[in-house]
């Protein structure tokens, strides 16, 4: 899953699902989308609340989609964002709650695709990182061995 070409469907994935963001209080709107060994794409979108710290993220979202589907193992995440008036969408990076979730589930090779989308929809930027280089030195469940 090296490919640009795959990527680039997952980064469309994550921007249509960004329409689905409720942001009623950062009005700023994520979309995720993330491919499943199982072939599948498991979308997700921000969700906030009046409370705030109860808001989910879009990357929490996807993966617990995935998840309750019963697929634990993972390709690559696309995620993009923008405030909700913006024409297209910006590099958004995972935020550290969303890094520590996903460790859970996937290894530091795991790809992580960031994206700048156009007015227009084209993809102007693709950035893909290695996830141990977004949360090096992690804990996860060796840590307590
Ligand atoms: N947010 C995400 O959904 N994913 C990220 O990667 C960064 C931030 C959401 C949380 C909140 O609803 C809004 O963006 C502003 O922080």
């Amino acid at each position: 899953m090296k490919d640009n070409i795959e990527y680039d469907s997952l980064i469309i994935a994550a921007t249509k699902m960004r329409d689905a963001a409720y942001a009623p209080y950062s009005h700023f709107t994520v979309g995720a989308a993330l491919l499943g060994k199982d072939g599948k794409i498991y979308t997700g979108c921000n969700i906030e609340n009046a409370a705030y710290p109860v808001g989910i993220c879009a990357e929490r979202t996807a993966f617990s989609k995935a998840i309750s589907e019963r697929c634990r193992a993972f390709e690559a995440l696309a995620v993009v964002g923008a405030p909700e008036d913006k024409e297209g969408s910006d590099i958004c990076a995972p935020c550290g709650m969303c890094r520590q979730f996903i460790r859970e589930f996937c290894g530091d090779d795991f790809p992580v695709v960031l994206a700048r989308i156009s007015g227009d929809g084209d993809i102007t930027e693709r950035r893909v990182y290695r996830f141990g280089d977004l949360l090096p030195e992690s804990f996860g469940a060796g840590s307590m061995e």
